[in-house]
Order: structure tokens, then C-alpha cells, then sequence
């Protein structure tokens, strides 16, 4: 089960975070050099407010004329989700609805198969039939494929947004139809809601989280 693919190719910016590797004295460091913060931006501040604002024109476009509800994914998604609603209030998407489901997959880098989904509050049933869920990162696609299974219903319309994109990754055939950055490589992504064990999600750019590696020698 899936959201409808995009009806047309939407070109969407593509970020590198190659697997990190152990390069001379050290695996790759930050520029700062600094050993208390193994990471190293793809995505600064101003490019992913640029982009994000660039998302709400696009859903704007698409789903403009019709009442809609934002169903959240948390915690991942929450900076995201704040500024994408800002922005959609700037391209005339007033009146939305906002709720919010958690969703638990990962512990550290590690996966775990079938989320756990828990809808925080209830689902409106004011009439609105368009729900867009707001996504951090769409990876194997068991969180996307769990919140469309949750959400589908046979008066709903059902779309997908995602900041970021590794389809690489995935398990599942699901395709979210907003996408702000599509990843190419494994690396590890946080900063702009996305953490590593609760780390680095206050950070307002987007950076590959780069373990310490053992050296070459
Ligand atoms: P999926 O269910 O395998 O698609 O995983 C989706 C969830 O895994 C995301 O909502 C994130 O919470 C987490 N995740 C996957 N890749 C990353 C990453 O690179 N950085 C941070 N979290 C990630
Ligand atoms: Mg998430």
C-alpha cells in the first residue's frame, strides 16, 4: 500500500553522505577539527530553508484549493514540520490542521522492523479528506508504510512529505511524493530534528553523523 506517486518528475536536490571511511590519523572530522563532534554538513541552514520553502510552494500548487491536515511524525519531524507549516501559511494554506503520531524505529543506527505507531490525540473528522504526513527521512519505508496503513481510508486522500529520501534503503515500495533532499550513500544523517540517540537535533543545518573509526595506521 502506497501514496500515489508523483504524477510528474519533480526535481529534487541531491545530498552525497558516502560511508564514512578511516582516513590517515582519523576517520573524517569536522572542519572545525573538532573531536567532540564527528559530523560534517551536507546542507546549511539557508539551503534548507530555502528548500523547505520551495516544498510549500509545491504543495501549495497541488493541494491549495482543498482543507488540510498535517499528521506529524515524532519525533524526528518535529523542526521540520514547525517551518513547513509557516511556510505553507505563507503560500495561502491557512486553516490547517495539525496532529501528531510518534512513531518508534530506530535505536541508535539500528532498525527495527515493524514501528510502533501511536496516534497522539485523534484524527479530525471535520470533513477534511486530505491528509499530508510530515516525515523526517524515508529509509527501508517501514515508518512511511505504517503511517499510510494507518491513515488510508476509503474517503481520505493520503500523501506523503519527506525532508529527506535514501532510496537506496528500501524494504518497502513506498514513494513519498514530497521530497525535499534525496540522499545517495548510507551515511548517517542528523541535525534539523534528526538525531543520533537523542543527539544533534537542535542544529539548524543538516550533517552526516560520522562515526570514530579505527585508523590506517
Ligand atoms: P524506515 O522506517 O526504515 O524508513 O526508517 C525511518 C526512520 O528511521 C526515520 O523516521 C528516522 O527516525 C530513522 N532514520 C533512518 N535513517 C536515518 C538517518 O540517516 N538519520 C536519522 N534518523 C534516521
Ligand atoms: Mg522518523
Amino acid at each position: 500500500m502506497e501514496a500515489s506517486p508523483p504524477a510528474q518528475p519533480i526535481l529534487v536536490p541531491v545530498l552525497e553522505v558516502p560511508a564514512p571511511q578511516a582516513v590517515g590519523q582519523l576517520a573524517f572530522w569536522n572542519d572545525a577539527g573538532s573531536p567532540q563532534m564527528p559530523i560534517r554538513e551536507i546542507a546549511s541552514a539557508e539551503m534548507v530553508r530555502e528548500r523547505v520553502a520551495g516544498l510549500a510552494h509545491e504543495i501549495a500548487g497541488e493541494l491549495g484549493g482543498e482543507p488540510l491536515t498535517l499528521a506529524v511524525v515524532l519525533r524526528g519531524a518535529f523542526v521540520f514540520a514547525a517551518d513547513l507549516a509557516r511556510e505553507l501559511i505563507a503560500n495561502r494554506m491557512e486553516n490547517l490542521l495539525i496532529t501528531f503520531f510518534h512513531a518508534s524505529s530506530y535505536r541508535g543506527t539500528k532498525a527495527w522492523r515493524a514501528p510502533v505507531i501511536q496516534e497522539l490525540g485523534e484524527l479530525s473528522s471535520d470533513g477534511r479528506q486530505t491528509v499530508l504526513i510530515i516525515d523526517d527521512i524515508v529509509d527501508a519505508g517501514h515508518t512511511a508504510d505504517a503511517m499510510i496503513r494507518r491513515l488510508t481510508s476509503p474517503k481520505r486522500r493520503v500523501e506523503y512529505c519527506s525532508l529527506l529520501d535514501r532510496p537506496e534503503a528500501r524494504e518497502v515500495p513506498v514513494h513519498p511524493r514530497y521530497v525535499g533532499f534525496r540522499l545517495d550513500g548510507p551515511g548517517f544523517v542528523v541535525g534539523y530534528g534528526l538525531d543520533y540517540d537523542d543527539k544533534y537535533r537542535e542544529l539548524p543545518y543538516l550533517a552526516q553523523w560520522l562515526p570514530s573509526l579505527p585508523t590506517l595506521g
